[in-house]
């Protein structure tokens, strides 16, 4: 135990004593240190973790008055997964969070499992304050006794409602809203209001497939049809569908998220989406063709926040940075798991087919130190671009024309002889993380090796823009059309970065090194 930690565990605990008297006696997380806080091994610097224990998917993303609420799946008890709770975060930027105490804990229905959150702007409802909309989380129960008991309707859907921002919620008298017909996987609840039609959409996962239901108020739904594809017998989770302009057009397409437990592009568990069009009840997909949200293997629940404003417009998404496969055995040891960069998406059209693209949120520019540029010109073999022991947090933004065969990138390295590369390859025509030699991964057999991103869309150029942070390497490379999220626990971080250029030579058309601060 270090230090730092020793610090949080007695201010966790003068702070449970105080709390004895009150009826709730949820931890005050309001009173974790902020000087040196998360010095952790491993410990993400500009990504989201929670202050102690174990996380996955993030839950309820809405934003109302100026805050961005991160709700996420949460055991404060283990740093494995168990008994799921809401924990709960709030940003003004999507860069620099404050923990808040836990929302949702679980109740004689069951645990609380994933779900999302909106603003009932029209009191629709009926549960929100005279000149106040409440905010509604919906998600599923999962009733464990019932798992246990072999039946089959353990998992239904439930709301509950804030009217002071998020910070204190009640359960609805009347859950679950939506009872189990007798289906097992039967779970996370996106809602959004479809303003055609005027009626809120519930999509969830249903096994295989997701269903759609509708409702005026958020309380009483109706189904309205499903979707699935018949030939895909994986298990969907976590579904999301929101409209978005095709870039450069007039036209509106609808894209459907949902995350797959298995079969990933690099093995298990990864974001996936298809694009159609969706009428308020029935989404018909384009192609049933699914196509990948993320090439990388860390980035699973992958969703969208609801209510960002109409003069800000973007469709902003975060998902939880790890992969089902050896999530809860990674080597961190006061927490587990941390949640992707915030990424805005946009829709673009190839042909008859659209695809979305997803880049890191301007936001994040808050955080850039000195920028180092990298001259432009031809290289071959490595070149330092730094070493600099005390910095470790860096954003690397490349562009060289597209090599015919070499293979062109970056190798992030520690004095421990390990290291961590991303790279273009022009013979594959494949953008490559290589993690297996980059740190700790005796972990899992699942983890180390080569991960592959195609990219179907030929450029000139090839562009990759690189986020390091202390246990993660995220690539988006190409505009956003090829997206790599990877973690990996190096024994000490990386302080040397250089270019390289194998099998031949390669162009640099421009390029910048620059230095990340800590949001802690
Ligand atoms: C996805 C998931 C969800 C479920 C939650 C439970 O990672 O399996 O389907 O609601 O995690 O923690």
């Amino acid at each position: 135990m270090n230090w730092q930690y020793c610090i949080f565990v007695v201010l966790a605990m003068i702070s449970f004593c105080s709390c004895q008297n009150n009826t709730t006696m949820e931890p005050n997380t309001a009173q974790i240190p902020t000087q040196n806080y998360y010095g952790e091994a491993h410990r993400p610097q500009f990504h989201f973790s929670p202050p102690s224990k174990w996380m996955n998917d993030p839950n309820g993303m809405v934003f109302y008055e100026g805050e961005y609420h991160l709700f996420y799946q949460y055991y404060p008890d283990s740093t494995v997964w168990g008994p799921m709770h809401w924990g709960h975060a709030v940003s003004p930027d999507l860069v620099h969070w404050e923990h808040l105490p836990i929302a949702l804990y679980p109740d004689s229905l069951g645990y609380i499992f994933s779900g999302s959150a909106v603003i009932d702007w029209k009191n629709t409802s009926g549960l929100g304050k005279e000149g106040q909309p409440p905010m509604i989380a919906l998600f599923t129960h999962h009733d464990p006794e019932g798992e246990k008991s072999g039946d089959s309707t353990y998992q239904y859907q439930s709301i509950a409602y804030s009217t002071d921002k998020g910070r204190t919620f009640n359960k609805y008298e009347g859950n679950p809203v939506i009872a189990n017909p007798g289906i097992k996987d039967f779970r996370d609840p996106k809602v959004i209001w479809h303003e055609e039609t005027k009626h809120w959409v519930m999509v969830f996962s249903v096994h295989d497939r997701v269903w759609f239901y509708t409702s005026p108020n958020l309380l009483n739904w109706t189904f309205a049809s499903e979707f699935g594809v018949p030939d895909d017998k994986r298990l969907w989770e976590c579904p999301d569908l929101f409209p978005m302009m095709v870039e450069g057009t007039e036209e509106t397409k609808w894209v459907l998220i949902i995350s797959l437990q298995k079969e990933g592009p690099n093995g298990g568990t990864a974001t996936a989406y298809f694009v159609g069009d969706f009428d308020g009840k029935n989404f018909i997909a384009d192609y049933k063709k699914q196509y990948w949200a993320d090439f990388g293997k860390d980035n699973y629940a992958m969703v969208t926040w609801s209510d960002i404003p109409q003069s800000d417009g973007r469709r902003l998404a975060l998902g939880w940075m790890s992969n089902w496969q050896y999530a809860q055995v990674v080597p961190t040891e006061q927490w587990r798991s941390a949640m992707t960069l915030s990424r805005k998406f946009t829709l673009h059209q190839y042909g008859e087919d659209y695809r979305l693209r997803s880049m890191p949120v301007e936001e994040l520019k808050v955080l850039e130190g000195p920028i180092q540029t990298i001259a432009s010109g031809s290289y071959s073999g490595f070149t330092t671009l730094a070493d600099q022991p005390g910095q470790h947090l860096y954003k690397l933004d490349v562009s060289f024309e597209r090599p015919a065969s070499a293979r062109v990138g970056v190798r992030f390295s520690n004095e421990e002889g390990e290291h961590l590369e991303v790279f273009y390859s022009g013979i594959a025509q494949q953008y490559y993380v290589d993690r297996s030699v980059a740190g700790q991964a005796d972990f899992s057999e699942d983890f180390a090796g080569s991960h592959a991103g195609p990219v179907d869309y030929k450029r000139e150029t090839v562009d990759m823009l690189l986020y390091l942070d202390h246990s993660s390497i995220e690539l988006f490379a190409d505009a956003g059309q090829c997206v790599m999220t990877e973690i990996v626990f190096p024994k000490t971080p990386y302080t040397k970065i250089e270019l390289f250029v194998s099998k031949g030579e390669a162009r640099l058309l421009q390029g910048s090194l620059t230095a990340l601060k800590s949001i802690w």
